[in-house]
């Protein structure tokens, strides 16, 4: 299998290097090497590699920022998923990552991949725009896999940003009013990895299992980091509602991913069913101390 990975040093696209199956030809590319919001490169980057399936990792991620660049986020996130179903063809299968934005986010039941979309930001908008370009615009096979709350051991994420406060002794007053699940980035990783050999189509949800706030999930860091001795002492973690601590993009206030039907279809695979954040987490923190 010759796959093309595109934005290749972000997060999950790092993940999916890490967890790619034996046998499978990855072809990583940069934003250097592949601009997506460049019909032109695309087209020619996927006559040149020919490849059986492109994940599409690259994305543009600055929730904040997108509220004042729209303009650059539909043509990364809404823009290029359509070029590249254009030059997928017919034999080629098209993976597109999209998020829990899609969703306004205002109810209290985990959303299925049916539940109705109405993004509340500029980012979702974006995310929106390229599902519906993966799903319109694509002659062959495609599926989008939705997620939220993604954090790996490295780069800039919420554990890592949280590790590196807690540790210099900042008090934090972290989000207790938005829901989701955090999800690490290996387990989606390895999740897409197995929706791709399982020929899995449409659209996906995977996330790790359970609930969490903001604030529960730093809690739960700073628990872990105390044992495995990353931290000296426990800081000091206050929970403030969302209109406390006002961001340029509305976020949804509920964003818990229904996987069931995905994890039917995958059952009986080399997949794992979905596992407890918690566990996740203190798995990719251990992780960070034998490093
Ligand atoms: N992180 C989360 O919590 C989360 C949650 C839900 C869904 N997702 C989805 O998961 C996917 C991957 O996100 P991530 O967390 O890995 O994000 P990330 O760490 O920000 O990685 C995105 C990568 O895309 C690259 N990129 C930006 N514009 C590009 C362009 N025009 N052409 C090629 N590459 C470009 C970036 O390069 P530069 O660094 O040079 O800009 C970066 O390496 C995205 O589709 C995102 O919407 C993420």
């Amino acid at each position: 299998m010759r796959v093309l990975l595109t934005g290749s040093g972000g997060q999950l696209a790092r993940a999916l290097q890490r967890t790619a199956p034996p046998g499978c030809t990855l072809v990583a590319l940069g934003r250097e090497r592949l601009d997506v919001s460049d019909r032109g490169e695309v087209v020619e980057c996927v006559a040149t590699v020919r490849p059986d399936v492109i994940i599409n990792a690259a994305a543009y991620t600055s929730v904040d920022l997108a509220e004042s660049e729209e303009a650059r986020a539909r043509a990364v996130n809404g823009a290029g998923p359509g070029y590249l179903a254009e030059a997928a063809g017919r034999a080629c299968r098209l993976v597109q990552p999209s998020t829990d934005y899609v969703f306004e986010g205002s109810g209290a039941t985990p959303l299925g991949t049916d539940a109705p979309t109405n993004p509340g930001s500029a980012y979702g908008r974006s995310k929106l725009e390229g599902e519906r370009a993966v799903a319109e615009r694509s002659n062959g096979p495609w599926m989008i896999v939705r997620t939220a709350w993604v954090y790996s051991g490295d780069g800039r994420n919420f554990l890592t940003s949280m590790l590196q406060q807690m540790g210099s002794g900042t008090s934090l007053r972290v989000v207790d009013d938005q829901l989701g699940t955090p999800t690490s980035a290996d387990s989606l990783a390895t999740a897409i990895w197995c929706m791709v050999e399982g020929e899995l189509g449409g659209i996906q949800h995977w996330t790790d299992d359970g609930t969490a706030t903001w604030c529960s999930f730093a809690r739960e860091i700073a628990r872990i980091g105390l044992e495995l001795g990353m931290l000296d002492s426990l800081p000091e973690i206050t929970g403030v509602s969302s209109s406390e601590r006002r961001t340029p993009a509305r976020r949804p206030g509920y964003a818990v991913l229904d996987k069931t039907e995905t994890w039917d279809r995958l059952e009986g695979t080399r997949c794992m069913p979905p596992v407890d954040w918690r566990e996740n987490l203190r798995r990719t923190m251990e992780g960070l101390t034998d490093a």
